[in-house]
């Protein structure tokens, strides 16, 4: 036999002495036979045993081999079948094979199809195997034709937001020039005008308004150009630990003010990664602003790192505010994109993910609405690396 695995077969037959005498005759064969002597016995079989080849009879009292091949055809399970006929029974075997059966033989009184009967068999099992090995090519082939879809989509997605952040890079570039400089006019004489009206006690409520709005454009020019240049400048092997608490310190007396708790979990032997300190900052800087903003009634802000393996350390910034809802959560990295109206610029975590991108690092945001959200990022170890990891671009 050629399979490994002894095949298991089924014999359907009431003709017990026959029956036992092609069971014998199979086993020192070598396969595994079972008997069943009726069909619905055979099909009792079926049901709770797995067979690589069923033997039926077509001459049975009670339900007759084509009956239990319809039946088995039916429930949607059947294994190749070899059909057993009387002579002249031709018609039988057309219809077991319109079924699906493998083949049919003819028994024969003299007993001597027990001679052709391995043969059949192994030619009715060869084709099986075949047929499964096809379909396990097929499946396979599936796989690889939907990995390859689902990576094409990938990188069309990658691609699509490549060509937004250069889009907004280079509006940065021309707003820097075509705003910045008028505006630091404005500003540089309102200023003026504020401190020559402050002299002669005059009120400035309008000119402070001036200069808040004026203020607040620089900020947004600044933002836009930080995003433009987001460029790995000056990596070095960088504390997480110190980066956290640099970006903490600027806001703790207002987080205690507000009823907000920082749990900072950061073991003092994590290993140091490769960054800008500054860019690290400002990212770690936008995640906890924005976990603020979503947490006006005061809320737990969790902040822990660990070594994943050689190559990553993870930093989770854990919050419970808000939370953001399932049809918001796969726009928030795109620039522009906020739901805080005037507050929000949409551009801090567009700018974050540019920032890690550029480090070859990941970041991540999960989310759940009303319980809180958790930022995840992924950084490269510089303890383990020979060298830093990201060419300049
Ligand atoms: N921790 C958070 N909890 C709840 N919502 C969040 C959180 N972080 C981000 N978001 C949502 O993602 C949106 C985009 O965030 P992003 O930081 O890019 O922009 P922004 O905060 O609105 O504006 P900007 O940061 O430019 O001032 C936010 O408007 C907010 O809806
Ligand atoms: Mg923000």
């Amino acid at each position: 036999m050629a399979a490994e695995t002894p095949s298991h077969i089924l014999i359907i037959d009431d003709d017990v002495a026959q029956a036992r005498l092609v069971q014998r005759m199979l086993t020192r064969a070598g396969y595994v036979v079972d008997l069943a002597h009726d069909g619905d016995a055979g099909l009792a079989r079926c049901a709770t045993e797995s067979y690589d080849v069923l033997l039926v009879d077509h001459q049975m009292p009670g339900k007759g081999g084509l009956e239990v091949l319809r039946t088995l055809v039916a429930q949607g399970t059947y294994p190749p079948t070899v059909m057993l006929t009387g002579h002249g029974d031709e018609d039988v075997a057309v219809e077991a094979m319109k079924l699906g059966a493998g083949d049919y033989i003819v028994k024969d009184v003299e007993g001597r199809y027990l001679a052709l009967l391995p043969a059949v068999l192994e030619r009715v099992l060869q084709q099986q195997r075949l047929i499964d090995a096809k379909q396990r090519a097929e499946d396979a082939l599936h796989e690889t034709l939907e990995t390859l879809e689902r990576r094409v989509q990938e990188r069309t997605a990658e691609l699509q937001r490549a060509d937004r952040l250069a889009l907004v890079g280079q509006l940065a570039s021309g707003l820097a020039h075509e705003i910045g400089t008028p505006l630091n006019i404005i500003g540089g004489n309102a200023e003026l005008l504020r401190m020559q009206l402050q002299a002669q006690q005059v009120p400035t409520t309008e000119l402070d308004a001036i200069i808040e709005h004026v203020d607040r454009i620089t900020g947004l020019v600044e933002q836009l150009l930080t995003f433009a240049r987001a460029r790995p400048q000056g990596m070095v092997s960088l504390s997480l630990y110190d980066c956290t608490t640099n970006v903490l310190r600027l806001l703790e007396a207002r987080w205690q003010r507000e009823g907000i708790t920082v749990v900072l979990a950061l073991p003092p032997a994590l290993p140091p990664v490769w960054g800008a300190p500054e860019q690290i900052e400002q990212v770690l800087l936008n995640v906890l602003v924005n976990a603020w903003h979503a947490m006006p009634q005061g809320g737990s802000m969790t902040i822990t790192a660990t070594p994943m393996d050689d190559t990553w350390v993870r930093l989770t910034c854990c919050d419970s505010g808000s939370g953001i809802a399932p049809e918001d959560l796969g726009r928030i990295f795109e620039p522009f994109y906020s739901t805080k109206g005037e507050r929000g610029t949409g551009l801090g975590l567009a700018i974050c993910r540019q920032i890690i991108d550029n480090h070859k690092g990941t970041i991540r945001v999960d989310s759940t609405l009303g319980e809180g959200t958790t930022v995840t990022i992924d950084l490269r170890r510089a303890d383990t690396l020979k060298r830093g990891p990201v060419p300049q671009r």
